[in-house]
């Protein structure tokens, strides 16, 4: 049987760090691509280099040839730039809007029958337009936040209980962002909601408040920490499991920006909820019964979303 493809678009420390994992888990074979001359080349030869070593057989390389890309069975989008200092968040959403445009014809090209899964921030609304730019099929393209924010939640919370992180679940619904809605009342210590254990003692309000606060910040508090850049381990390691789930057929069920189509009220938007990834991608959005108050919060979510949206619509009249 032919090796699994993984296309990555964008070497840079998530590309990278997507590579060798992809690699050294040998779920296939591995395509760095980069409009960076040379350095995909250079990773890909440093990873291939690692294989003897660890004992993986993945045939890697690196490029800047769209061609190369071609019969990709998962393909994880990270290009585009992060947010400097002094630059507006328009700024940041006009040059990343044309980094999916070019990935999204590269891909409609070369790899239309791939699995995609977009990282590139703002990712809600990147990965709206990378659907639409690419013409993708929507439950082909998915983004990858809610794995990692509910992961960031996880790790706080079994901190907090001082029990394994493989023991805690945790739920997050919305946008990815300072508006992302953490769920306590579905997040749970070995299946124990997180607001019966307040009730048993383990712990307060105040504590999960506080938590939840944490988790939303989670990603700005990785980039004031590394004073250059921001994070690259979690967010790979959490966009392999979505691959993984695909290749696999494994259905899990994982937080993930899809493309609503009237649920939790919303229409033909990207945003953050449960969904079953298998082999024909995003199988099915969970729709479940919402608090007043987290629906409120996913509202205003979704407002936020909404708003990027139009923003891109300005920025690029093909999406109007
Ligand atoms: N096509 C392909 N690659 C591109 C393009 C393009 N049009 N434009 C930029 N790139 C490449 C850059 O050359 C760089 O190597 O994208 C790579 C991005 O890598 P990093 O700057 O190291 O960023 P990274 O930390 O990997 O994060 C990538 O994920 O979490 C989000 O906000 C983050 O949008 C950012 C993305």
């Amino acid at each position: 049987m032919a090796r699994n493809k993984i296309a990555l678009i964008g070497a840079g420390m998530i590309g990278g760090t997507l590579a060798h994992l992809a690699a050294s888990k040998e779920m296939g074979d591995v395509v760095l691509f980069d409009i960076a001359e040379g350095m995909p080349a250079g990773k890909a030869l440093d990873l291939a280099q690692a294989a003897p070593v660890d004992g993986f057989d993945s045939n890697l390389k690196g490029t800047g040839d769209y061609a190369d890309i071609a019969g990709a069975d998962v393909i994880i989008v990270t290009a585009g730039v992060p947010r400097k200092p002094g630059m507006s968040r328009d700024d940041l959403l006009g040059i990343n809007l044309k980094v999916m445009k070019a990935v999204g014809d590269g891909i409609k090209e070369h790899a239309p029958d791939a699995f995609v899964i977009c990282i590139t921030n703002p990712l809600d609304a990147m990965v709206w337009a990378l659907r639409e730019f690419s013409g993708l099929p929507h439950n082909k393209v998915v983004g990858m936040a809610g794995v990692l924010d509910s992961a960031r939640f996880r790790h706080f919370l079994a901190e907090e209980f001082n029990v394994s992180v493989e023991d805690v679940t945790a739920f997050v619904l919305g946008g990815h962002g300072d508006t992302m809605v953490p769920v306590p009342a579905y997040s749970t210590i070995a299946g124990i909601p997180i607001p019966d254990l307040i009730k048993m003692g383990w712990t307060t309000q105040e504590n999960i408040d506080a938590i939840v606060k944490r988790t939303r910040g989670g990603g700005g508090e990785i980039v004031a920490l590394l004073g250059n850049g921001s994070a690259y381990y979690a967010p790979a390691t959490s966009a392999i499991m979505m691959a993984e789930s695909y290749l696999k057929d494994k259905r899990r069920v994982l937080p993930a920006a899809a493309h609503l189509t009237g649920q939790y009220g919303v229409d033909d938007l990207y945003v953050g909820v449960p969904v079953i990834i298998g082999k024909d991608g995003v199988e099915k959005v969970i729709e479940i019964e919402l608090s007043d108050e987290a629906q409120g919060n996913f509202n205003v979510s979704v407002d936020a979303v909404k708003e990027l949206l139009e923003a891109c619509k300005g920025l690029d009249s093909s999406l109007a």
